[in-house]
């Protein structure tokens, strides 16, 4: 069960965000300030308490929290993003997680990792080697989890920006999956949902608690995640995705 989420209000810099889809223009400031308002609602309803922090518009990605940091059962590791123009990120996110956590840990450099490259699946924690994350922030991270009596393992990433771009784990051993992730045989064992080429997006869900979220837009996701049992809440992301943002990395929940 989450019961905390923490959040960080975009600034009118987010139009500045980094994307690798210009294609699809720049992002509306205002809708994106309704769907992020319609997003931390939807995680309240899931019953988790939303920590809002304030907009920092040095930052045109600092509404992506989840990449700043990775939220376990023992203890908070701040990341170390390897994006240049999100270096210093991590450090806004240090007092916040302090009010939760007594224990914290660093990645230190020249380890790199963004928290949108790990997934957690109970104790066990796939990360993912991206232009985002090195090895050696990855196995930073797996000799922490260690530390702490879980584990972690490695994931090559060649196409997708991050690990949950293309990956969620819904719990109850299901796992979305799309993309160069379908054959990787670490994943062999879960019960997989395919995600269809054209709805690539939308495998970037969340469960939180008893719920799924869901991206606006990908019909067949949607219902593909209703008929294995899920409840769903969409929310439409539709600003975010255009500077490569998506439903988990708008959040840390824990
Ligand atoms: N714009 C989010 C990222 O690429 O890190």
């Amino acid at each position: 069960m989450f019961k905390n989420a923490i959040v960080r209000r975009p600034g009118h810099s987010l139009v500045n965000g980094i994307t690798s889809a210009p294609e699809l223009g720049k992002p509306d400031y205002g809708l994106a300030i309704k769907q992020h308002d319609a997003y931390i609602a939807a995680l309240k309803s899931c019953g988790v308490e939303v920590t809002v922090l304030e907009t920092d518009e040095r930052f045109p990605d600092s509404c992506f929290v989840e990449d700043v940091a990775v939220c376990t059962k023992k203890f908070a590791m701040i990341a170390k993003p390897g994006a240049s123009s999100r270096r210093g990120e991590e450090k806004e996110i240090i007092e916040v997680i302090k009010k939760f956590y007594n224990n914290l840990e660093y990645i230190k450099e020249p380890g790199t990792l963004e928290g949108g490259d790990v997934m957690m699946v109970g104790d066990h924690f796939y990360i993912g080697l991206s232009k985002r994350t090195n090895r050696e922030g990855a196995e930073q991270l797996i000799e922490v989890l260690e530390k702490y009596g879980m584990s972690g393992s490695i994931v090559e990433i060649s196409e997708m920006l991050h690990l949950k771009s293309g990956l969620a784990y819904l719990e109850d051993d299901v796992l979305l999956v799309t993309g160069e992730f379908i054959n990787i045989l670490e994943f062999k064992k879960f019960n997989k949902i395919m995600i269809d080429e054209e709805e690539i997006y939308s495998a970037n869900c969340i469960r939180v608690n008893d719920y799924v979220l869901v991206p606006a837009g990908y019909p067949k996701t949607k219902e593909k995640i209703k008929a294995a049992g899920f409840k769903v809440i969409v929310v439409d992301t539709s600003e975010y995705r255009k500077v490569n943002g998506g439903l988990s990395c708008l959040s840390l929940r824990f």
